[in-house]
């Protein structure tokens, strides 16, 4: 079968690995450390904070955007952690519709669902494409709210504003083992702000405020058992082996999504006249999308679906309403357009490994199908 996903691993991830085993520090230090400045310089943001996934930054993200008590209002159309995170604060997702070409959050539909209670909006980059981030600033800026940025899917796309992430108040990002920068698991924050900075060093790290790293004299090696615990923290801080694979992956990363886009426009190319597919959308402010995946959109979803599993290629949905899980039913906000297109939904393949010859299967059963 041809995955959906697959994560572009090589020699040098090996390496990293071996080297910090062999180093005699493979918890949370200097490699982490080091991870955490490339990104930030990477990103264009003053400070990044590495943790063992975006679930755990997103909850971390929320607690120091101080949403608790308050409503947020986000999209249905994504992996449930985002949401997840709202109510881990103890705070109401309230859902926004989506807009049906670019699945992204519609911001002409944010400011209706304002109240006195709202106190964050959390957008997610939906497949790596940028989110109408000036419109969603500008309501932002009027009503008082923070910005929370889901770019799970983003790492190093790019909106006319800047680095998908560092655009808001706050920038999560997922390296799980299918993302476009992959660590097996992991995640970071990024901000601009030295408060929040040094209150998610601590959150991260079961709110001790002083990691075992920085209490060793780096000449003496000597080591200051001393620490004092300020707040309630979380075990959710990253170690040196997924940062050694990080920062191998960092170094990558733009090549790695120059591949992606060149397999989304060959895919596009080939679709784009059969009017039967919706194809992803590319808008002015999208300077770089980051590609993460290609999801098509068709009446018959699930008969081109069991069509491509039996010619041994896989797909998947992405997502279903997150409204629509038990769960999540009782909270506020109509979203007709996500409850209707999400059953239109299929991703294709797409990595950076991706064969010519994988992407012509492909591309040839769909137009069969299609026809
Ligand atoms: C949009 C979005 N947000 C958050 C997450 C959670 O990421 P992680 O698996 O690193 O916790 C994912 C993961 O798939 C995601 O797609």
């Amino acid at each position: 079968m041809i995955p959906v996903f697959r994560p572009c691993m090589g020699e040098a991830e090996i390496k990293a690995v071996g080297e910090v085993l062999k180093s005699g520090w493979i918890g949370l230090g200097p490699k982490t450390r080091e991870f955490e400045e490339k990104f930030a310089a990477y990103m264009g943001c003053k400070y990044a904070v590495a943790m063992n996934s975006a679930t755990a930054a997103l909850h971390l993200a929320m607690t120091v955007m101080e949403v608790e008590g308050g409503e947020v209002i986000t999209t249905p159309m994504t992996f449930v952690s985002t949401n997840h995170a709202i109510l881990y604060t103890n705070a109401e997702p309230v859902f926004c519709d989506i807009e049906p070409d670019t699945l992204n959050m519609d911001a002409g539909k944010i400011e209706a669902l304002v109240t006195e209670k709202t106190k964050a909006i959390a957008v997610v980059h939906y497949g790596g494409y940028a989110v109408d981030m000036d419109r969603v600033l500008e309501i932002a800026k009027r009503h008082n709210l923070r910005v929370v940025e889901d770019a799970a899917h983003a790492c190093g796309g790019e909106h006319r504003l800047g680095k998908l992430g560092a655009i808001g108040d706050i920038g999560c990002y997922s390296f799980h083992a299918v993302k476009n920068l992959s660590t097996g698991d992991g995640g970071m924050v990024t901000t601009d702000d030295p408060a929040v900075y040094a209150r998610l060093m601590k959150l991260r790290w079961v709110g001790i405020s002083k990691d075992t790293w920085s209490r060793e004299d780096k000449s003496t090696k000597e080591y200051s058992w001393y620490y004092n615990i300020e707040e309630l923290g979380y075990k959710y801080h990253m170690n040196d082996i997924t940062a050694a694979i990080g920062l191998v992956q960092l170094e990558k990363l733009d090549g790695m999504n120059r591949r992606r886009a060149e397999i989304s426009k060959m895919y596009t190319d080939a679709f784009s006249s059969r009017k039967k597919i919706g194809l992803p959308v590319v808008k002015d402010y999208m300077t770089r999308p980051a590609c993460h995946n290609y999801v098509i959109k068709t009446e018959d979803r699930d008969g081109l679906n069991a069509c491509l599993k039996q010619k041994g290629i896989s797909t998947g949905v992405h997502y279903i309403p997150n409204n629509n899980y038990d769960m999540y039913k009782k909270f506020r906000g109509a979203t007709p357009v996500a409850g209707a297109v999400w059953k239109k939904l299929l991703t294709l393949p797409l990595f950076p490994d991706l064969k010519r010859e994988e992407t012509e299967l492909i591309t040839s059963s769909v137009l069969d199908f299609i026809k």
